[in-house]
């Protein structure tokens, strides 16, 4: 049983209760393998999707899962709506949750944006993306792929590379993959890793090539490219020379690596894109979109 209708992050959340979701989605992912990929357990209930910012992943899965659930949905996109001629996020959230929506799914940039709509509307929340602060779905959908190749997450070693300062996708990481017992490293230039980062229970690297030899999971994040010219690391060359996932670094480990990338990728900076098409050097390519 979960302890709230919400996923607002995985901060807090209980071993049995990530277990209960990974469980979970395993068994509806057998449903994907029905000749008609459907069922009804969502049915009667209305979903809105309200995304503030881009995104393909995320809110094609989230469709896709709703119609599959059998759910009523609307999708919301802020570059088409009202917010455009200034309406703020609670007025837009209470107006479509007027029209009889029981849930609601929601990417926004501001850290904490997902907690404010749980707490200003009756439906239940799950949080998309919010800002820098967390990407719950995309950890539990990382934690699953390493679940099924592992066969379980204790023990496991798993380097998060890249910008973990600016990164949901580090955050939830961390928190979801802490609890389930796996020994979580972080590598990335000085620039890009929070301060007292150590104290979420992560040791942190400045040599990839170090850590790289003694971890199972390589979780790389994009370097997101509008935070060039902020002075965060010198060039973009110099980044993937030091913190890349280059194809020779990738052979240089020379026994299985497991290489996981959210999505979007920067071909070339954080990862080459022979690493990132290509099952090469005795290692796998998993999860990369
Ligand atoms: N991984 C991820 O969240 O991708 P999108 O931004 O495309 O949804």
């Amino acid at each position: 049983m979960l302890s709230s209708r919400h996923l607002l992050g995985l901060e807090g959340m209980s071993k049995e209760e990530i277990q209960l979701i990974l469980d979970t989605a395993t068994s509806f992912k057998k449903v994907l393998e029905r000749p008609i990929p459907k069922v009804p357990t969502l049915r009667g209930t209305t979903v809105a999707n309200l995304f503030f910012e881009p995104s393909t992943r995320t809110r094609i899965s989230f469709e896709l899962a709703e119609k599959r659930l059998s759910a009523d949905l609307v999708n919301f996109s802020a570059s088409t709506s009202s917010v455009l001629k200034g309406e703020t996020l609670r007025d837009t959230a209470r107006n479509i949750e007027a029209m009889k929506v029981d849930m609601v799914v929601i990417r926004h940039s501001s850290p904490g944006a997902a907690h404010f709509l749980a707490n200003c509307l009756d439906s239940a929340i799950i949080n998309a993306g919010d800002g820098a602060h967390e990407h719950p779905t995309q950890a539990l959908l990382d934690m699953l792929t390493l679940r099924e190749r592992f066969g379980t997450l204790a023990g496991l070693k798993v380097l998060i590379v890249g910008d973990i300062e600016h990164s949901r996708v580090a955050r939830s990481n961390i928190y979801g993959l802490n609890t389930m017992g796996a020994e979580v490293a972080i590598c990335g230039p000085a620039t890009l890793l929070p301060v007292e980062i150590e104290h979420l229970g992560v040791k942190v690297y400045h040599n990839l090539d170090e850590i790289l030899s003694q971890v199972q999971v390589v979780n790389v994040l994009r370097i997101q490219l509008e935070r060039q010219g902020k002075g965060l690391f010198p060039s973009l060359r110099e980044y993937r020379q030091l913190f890349g996932i280059t194809a020779e670094r990738f052979k240089r480990v020379g026994r299985e690596l497991v290489i996981m990338h959210p999505g979007p990728i920067n071909r070339g900076v954080e990862i080459d894109s022979e690493v990132a098409d290509l099952l090469a050097g005795g290692g796998e390519i998993r999860n990369v979109e």
